[in-house]
């Protein structure tokens, strides 16, 4: 119930890691998955993310997290995904998971830009552009040919 009132957007899990009567830990999850909303130029009208397999197994793997993005011409595409939620306490640490095929830059709130390349998983700390209230995650990707995908998790450490 307190979870609910916590966030705008469903949690896919919160944990708690102590229980005290004044002080509790919540870990908070936003990853990758069907419920992602596409847009760029190639895709005008956006569309909902599309999971898909790792190809050949190639790709860095954030466990727990799916990949994205079907690029149904095998040509150069972008895409930007956001996702907003809302925060009724700081956090105390905010660590966002990335991995793209070939690249991308996520940020918070415009803040803390995260890259990601081709190959390995990036693991930033975004703790300093996360605020009480709302907050948008924005990452912006590139394909440059061939197989796209994108995978990301955010984890977000709160205390009340
Ligand atoms: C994708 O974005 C990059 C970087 O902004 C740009 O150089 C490239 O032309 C874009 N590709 C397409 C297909 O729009």
């Amino acid at each position: 119930m307190i979870a609910a009132l916590l966030f705008f957007y469903l949690p896919l899990a919160y944990s708690q890691e102590c229980f005290d009567i004044n002080e509790v830990d919540f870990t908070f999850y936003c990853r990758s998955g069907s419920d992602d909303w596409i847009v760029s130029s190639d895709y005008p009208n956006g569309l909902w993310a599309t999971v898909i397999s790792n190809p050949n197994l190639v790709w860095a793997v954030i466990p727990e997290s799916d990949f994205i993005w079907k690029n149904p011409t095998y040509g150069a595409c972008n895409i930007t995904v956001t996702k907003s939620f809302f925060l009724i306490a700081s956090a105390t640490s905010v660590n966002l998971y990335l991995v793209c095929d070939d690249y991308a830059t996520a940020t918070i709130n415009d803040l803390n830009s995260c890259k990601a390349t081709y190959g390995s998983v990036s693991i930033c700390d975004m703790t300093s552009a996360i605020k009480t209230g709302l907050n948008e995650l924005k990452i912006e990707a590139q394909n440059t040919g061939g197989n796209g995908g994108l995978s990301y998790k955010l984890e977000v450490n709160i205390r009340l």
